[in-house]
């Protein structure tokens, strides 16, 4: 891996400070001068309609963007990912999650390290994609012979929040009659509450994890496992000796993880366990083995259509032209608004309830990713980086927080992602409620970029200290991404897209975005904290002053 470019040392991070000394944006005057605008600036994208012309950029500053990334060599790089170099460096590992979802017989065939990826996948895939009918069919059955009904995803980070949110976006699709659950949290309401109901001879549990080491996973899955075995005794379906355990977890506990040994030591064996590779990271693995909870509840087909979707961005961003490459050009637009104009949030606003995990998912993808103060050669990084992900679906938002977005004081940068059908076409009194739905995303983006006037207040009757509180500045840019519906194609296609934005900014910035050393420390304290927590007096002795009184405010409040 080359030495990062510092970009701002770079003749476009130069244009773009001057353009940055005397820029006013003016939305309303830009598209009254330029009708040309709109089209010049949207962008299909696979299945997507990406409307870009709401952003606060001219022309001048979009070639100095595509310049910046010409400079900082974000097509070699990406060049580089595709081809398996070890672009993780402090890992030094390959980062090839794109080839999760080449698809099968894709020529030449991708070699990398003398494996040949593309026969690894396909037949990690082969063997998940038969799992699941197996399970769909009812050829799986439970240790008492009956079908499943529900499978429990236990995983945490890229092994939850994937899973989780594509099975929510997707649910319509779910045809088997078999729900999905996911429990992550080591707080142990998240085990109780989501097995709550629910039959151990009917359950099926997933334990997702890449390392097969975390805490929270390794916790609640063997809280999983007490509570099938304590499910299964009680109501005379085991007798409760080591072997018949042994025979519940063989049907009802698999495994998908890098980590097969460890697999086998919790007691799962390899036979129901899919793996993945050292190459995929935790927060790009939803289209790995790691989405086997979809594979079952969705079903295969589903399934590759999502990677089909992953794999059409995929070669976009690979082959398209940078002035019309989709995912370049947003992660260029959020280095202006980071670097530029000093953004410091990023809304998504999906108007489809479905994605309501959405923007929690986006938020491990880009901030575990380019939360980062180093560059990937140890040296600081010369810029801001990482800006916080957030959002909600509208309209609820609406309801929220827009207030800020509208009126406050911080420029927010927001992406609106809309579907043309729903996926339940309902009526309300002859009126389709899901035009109505759309109303609500055209007219917030209108509002966002046009504003409104104190001329245009006045117009309406308003006077006085009204007209400033009644008045909308506009130039709060938007992107708007427009879609047919909402299937696994373009679920798949919208993942993609932020994943390629990620990696543009991680480029520019000179950062791994493929590393999360950040997260180390927390967890190492946790276990130097956790015999405090049980009374060790060495070990509250050896905390700081504010944590040993929060130690001793536990000690006094504990009940049990
Ligand atoms: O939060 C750190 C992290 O390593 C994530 O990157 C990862 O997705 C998560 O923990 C879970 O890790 P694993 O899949 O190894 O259990």
């Amino acid at each position: 891996m080359s030495t990062p470019i510092d970009p701002t040392t770079t003749p476009a991070w130069g244009e773009l400070s001057s353009l940055r000394e005397s820029f006013s944006p003016d939305l309303r005057g830009w598209f009254a001068a330029d009708p040309g605008r709109v089209e010049r600036l949207t962008f299909p994208l696979a299945d997507l309609h990406v409307d870009l012309s709401k952003n606060l950029v001219t022309d001048e500053i979009l070639a100095s963007l595509l310049r910046l990334a010409e400079q900082t060599r974000v097509a070699e790089h990406a060049a580089a990912m595709f081809a398996g170099e070890h672009i993780n460096t402090t890992e030094d590992r390959a980062v090839l999650h794109t080839a999760l979802r080449r698809p099968a017989g894709a020529a030449p065939a991708l070699v990398v390290d003398g494996q040949d990826v593309d026969a690894d996948v396909q037949s990690v895939l082969t063997a998940l994609t038969d799992f699941a009918d197996r399970v769909r069919s009812g050829q799986w059955l439970g240790v008492t012979g009956k079908k499943v009904q529900t499978v429990v995803n236990i995983g945490i980070g890229g092994s939850d929040l994937g899973p989780v949110m594509v099975y929510e976006a997707l649910t319509p699709y779910a045809d088997a009659g078999i729900e999905a659950r996911f429990v992550s949290n080591i707080d142990p309401y998240d085990l109780a509450h989501t097995t709550e109901g629910l039959d151990p001879e009917t359950t099926l549990f997933i334990v997702a994890s890449k390392t097969f080491t975390t805490l929270e996973t390794l916790t609640n899955a063997r809280l999983a496992r007490e509570w099938l075995w304590a499910g299964l005794s009680a109501s005379g379906a085991i007798d409760g000796s080591d072997a018949s355990r042994t025979d519940a977890v063989a049907h009802h506990f698999v495994a998908v993880s890098t980590a097969l040994d460890k697999v086998a030591a919790f007691g799962i064996d390899p036979a129901n366990a899919f793996g993945f590779w050292d190459w995929v990271g935790g927060r790009y693995s939803v289209d790995s083995a790691i989405g086997l909870s979809l594979a079952i509840a969705l079903g295969p087909d589903a399934f590759r259509e999502l990677l089909a979707g992953f794999h059409a961005v995929d070669e976009h961003f690979r082959t398209t032209p940078p002035a019309a490459n989709v995912p370049l050009l947003m992660g260029l637009l959020n280095v202006w608004y980071t670097n530029f104009l000093g953004a410091q949030s990023h809304a998504v606003l999906p108007y489809a309830q479905q994605l309501h995990r959405f923007a929690a998912y986006l938020q491990q993808l880009t901030m575990e990713s380019n939360g980062k103060s180093v560059r990937w050669d140890g040296s600081p990084v010369t810029t801001d980086t990482g800006e916080v992900f957030w959002g909600e679906p509208g309209t609820n938002g609406q309801h929220a927080f827009y207030q800020l977005i509208h009126q406050g004081t911080r420029l927010i940068p927001a992406d609106f992602i809309a579907f043309v059908n729903p996926a339940y076409p309902l009526e309300d009194d002859g009126r389709d409620v899901h035009g109505l739905f759309l109303a609500n995303f055209l007219a917030q983006t209108k509002a966002l970029a046009f504003g409104k006037t104190a001329e245009e207040v006045e117009a309406e009757g308003t006077a006085g200290a009204l007209v400033a509180a009644r008045t909308f500045a506009g130039n709060r840019p938007t992107t708007s991404i427009f879609a047919d519906s909402l299937t696994p194609r373009v679920l798949g296609e919208l993942i993609a897209l932020y994943e390629h934005i990620t990696f543009t900014q991680g480029v520019v910035w000179g950062v791994n975005s493929f590393d999360q050393w950040g997260v180390e420390l927390g967890k190492q304290l946790a276990l130097q904290i956790a015999p405090a927590i049980e009374g060790d007096d060495a070990a509250v002795a050896a905390q700081d002053a504010s944590t040993r009184a929060l130690l001793a405010y536990y000690k006094e409040h504990r009940r049990g």
